[in-house]
C-alpha cells in the first residue's frame, strides 16, 4: 500500500514563508510516497474536559483520524518568541490525547524551521523536538534544517531559489531514507 506523509505548517498566514518551503518540499518527494497537507486552522484549543466527557469536537476527531492514517509526519514551522507557534503546539496536544491513544506514536518525523531572521528558527526547531521525544516520534537528526534569511532565498514570483531547492532535496532524500528504515 502507498505510504502517506503528512505536512504540518506552523503558520496560518496567507503569505507564509513556511508554507512556501513546505509546498516546495512536498514536490521533492519520490512518487512512491504520497504527500498531503493537514489543516490546523480549524482546531479549537485543547481542553481535556471534552475528552474526559467523551465529547471531542468534530474538528479534533477529524484531525485525529487524518493523522492516524499517516505513515510519516513533516513539520515546517516558524519560530514565535523563540519557541513553537501555539497553532502547532495545539495540534500536537490534540493529537496526543485521550491518554494512551496518541496518533503520533511511532511515526517517523522531520523538523524544518524557516525564518526571515538569521538564526533560522533554531529555538522553535528544538522545542518542537522536545515534544516529539515524549510523543515517540523518531525524528531525523541529520542533516538539520534551519532555513534563515528566507526573504533572500525567494525569486520575484515567491518561489524558492535553486540553491535552496537543492538543499531541501537533500533534506527530503535523507528523510525518505530514514522513513523507509523506521516506518512500521
Ligand atoms: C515572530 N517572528 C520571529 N522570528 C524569529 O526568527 N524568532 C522569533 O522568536 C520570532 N518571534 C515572533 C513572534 C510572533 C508572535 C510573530 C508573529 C512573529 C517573525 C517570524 O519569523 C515571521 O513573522 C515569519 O514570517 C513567520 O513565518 P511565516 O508566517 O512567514 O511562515
Amino acid at each position: 500500500m502507498t505510504k502517506k506523509i503528512g505536512f504540518f505548517v506552523g503558520s496560518l498566514r496567507k503569505g507564509s514563508y513556511n508554507r512556501a518551503v513546505a509546498e516546495a518540499m512536498a514536490k521533492l518527494f519520490p512518487a512512491d510516497l504520497v504527500t498531503e497537507f493537514v489543516d490546523l486552522s480549524k482546531l479549537e484549543m485543547y481542553n481535556q474536559d471534552l475528552d474526559d466527557k467523551g465529547k471531542p469536537t468534530v474538528a479534533w476527531t477529524a484531525f485525529r483520524t487524518q493523522v492516524q492514517d499517516l505513515d510519516g509526519v513533516v513539520f515546517v514551522t516558524p519560530e514565535y518568541n523563540r519557541s513553537v507557534p501555539a497553532v502547532l503546539k495545539n495540534a500536537l496536544d490534540v493529537g496526543s490525547r485521550p491518554y494512551g491513544e496518541s496518533v503520533w506514536d511511532g511515526k517517523p518525523g522531520l523538523v524544518v524551521s524557516v525564518s526571515p531572521g538569521a538564526v533560522g528558527g533554531f529555538g522553535a526547531n528544538h522545542h518542537l523536538r522536545q515534544s516529539l521525544v515524549f510523543l515517540n516520534v523518531p525524528t531525523l537528526q541529520q542533516p538539520e534544517a534551519y532555513i534563515g534569511n528566507i526573504t533572500n532565498l525567494l525569486n520575484e514570483d515567491g518561489t524558492i531559489v535553486e540553491g535552496t531547492v537543492s538543499f531541501l532535496q537533500s533534506i527530503v532524500d535523507a528523510y525518505v531514507a530514514f522513513f523507509k528504515k523506521n516506518s512500521q
